[in-house]
């Protein structure tokens, strides 16, 4: 990497929702139950946007944290990215609102949508920006509304799913941070988790919403099948580009989908449990939040320290995954 800057994260923050719906909430209105929930999941509860929230109410929240928690004042932020399947609107992008808000008018700014993995893919794509130096100061944020997805009579897929936002600031640092990413898809996967209607292939009508064309639609079990396969695949990948292995991990933060899949990946990677972040017993799958809310928690419980190799998966609709090894830099140590 000779010549290159190296860029690590400067800060992190997050946001979620006020309201708190149980399992033991779901129990009431669907035929479902925290036992089923619990032991097929290990989600106990989720947050859910109020009607008048949406994604970049929760982006902002989480950028503001970000940015108080990095030192560096919105104006300094040239590049903001927010991650998100669940944006404002299909256009603009809702990284302009967050834009706007924040007062970084600095800043190049757009969407990404790699639906869960979305997380990983920005933060790679932010990493090379930053290292030829072309800028300086990025906002990587992954926000979603997945309430908004589901239908919420289905239960095989509503019991899933929460609202968050979570986003990092990256900056050049003297050594370590973001050491290697290693993103992938295969569109062959494509009818396996997604949304049939509301882009222009099928515009929403009242025929469309009426046939709940509008939510997501799943494949419970090959999705689960593509996860625990391609979650390992993808860490050992990323971490042989930078010569590491599952060993050097001292904290792994993968996507919070389900603690099955998270357990299979362990397993395969041979890490003992205390070294594997878990929130999703409180926000269940965020999708594209999940792992910046994660890295957040993790950071403010004391779990991760100044040359720490923290590494992240995400997986998700497309398919796509994405894994990112990164050297945590110290506070104040940005060039
Ligand atoms: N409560 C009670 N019963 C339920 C519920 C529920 N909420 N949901 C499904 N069931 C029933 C099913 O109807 C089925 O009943 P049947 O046997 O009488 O037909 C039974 O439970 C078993 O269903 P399965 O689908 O086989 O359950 P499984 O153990 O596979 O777990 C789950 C389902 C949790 C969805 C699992 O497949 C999974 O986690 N898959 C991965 C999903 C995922 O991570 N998606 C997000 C990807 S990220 C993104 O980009 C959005």
């Amino acid at each position: 990497m000779t010549g290159l800057t190296s860029v690590g994260i400067l800060g992190t923050g997050s946001q979620v929702p006020d309201n708190v719906v149980t399992n033991f909430d779901l129990e009431k209105r669907l035929d479902t139950s925290d036992e089923w929930i619990r032991s097929r999941t290990g989600i106990v509860a989720r947050r859910i946007a109020a009607d008048n929230e949406a994604t970049s109410d929760l982006a902002i929240g989480a950028a503001r944290a970000a940015l108080d928690d990095a030192n560096v004042s919105a104006d300094e932020v040239d590049l903001l990215i927010v991650a998100t399947c669940t944006p404002d609107r299909l256009m603009p992008a809702t990284a302009v609102i967050v834009q706007a808000a924040l007062g970084a008018t600095k800043a190049a700014a757009f969407d990404l949508n790699a639906a869960c993995s979305g997380f990983a893919y920005a933060l790679d794509i932010a990493t090379q920006a930053l290292r030829g130096g072309a800028y300086r100061r990025a906002l990587v944020i992954g926000a979603e509304v997945m309430s908004r997805t589901v239908n919420w009579n289905d239960r095989a897929v509503c019991v899933l799913f929460g609202d968050a936002a979570g986003a990092v600031v990256l900056g050049p640092v003297e050594k370590g941070g973001v050491l290697s990413s290693y993103l992938g898809a295969d569109g062959a996967g494509a009818n396996l988790l997604y949304i049939p209607a509301g882009g222009y292939r099928e515009p929403n009508t009242p025929a469309t919403l009426e046939a709940n064309r509008n939510c997501m639609i799943m494949n419970g079990r090959e999705v689960y099948r593509f996860a625990v396969q391609v979650m390992g695949e993808a860490v050992i990948k990323a971490l042989s580009q930078c010569g590491l292995t599952p060993d050097n991990i001292s904290l792994f933060v993968p996507h919070q989908a389900n603690i099955r899949i998270i357990e299979s990946a362990a397993k395969r990677l041979a890490l003992p449990f205390d070294k594997v972040f878990i929130n999703l017993d409180k926000y269940g799958n965020t999708s594209a939040a999940s792992i910046p809310l994660a890295l957040d928690e993790a950071v403010r419980a004391g779990r991760i320290h100044a040359g720490d190799i923290v590494v992240t998966v995400g997986f998700g609709a497309g398919l796509t995954w994405g894994a990112n090894v990164i050297e945590w830099t110290a506070k104040g140590s940005s060039v």
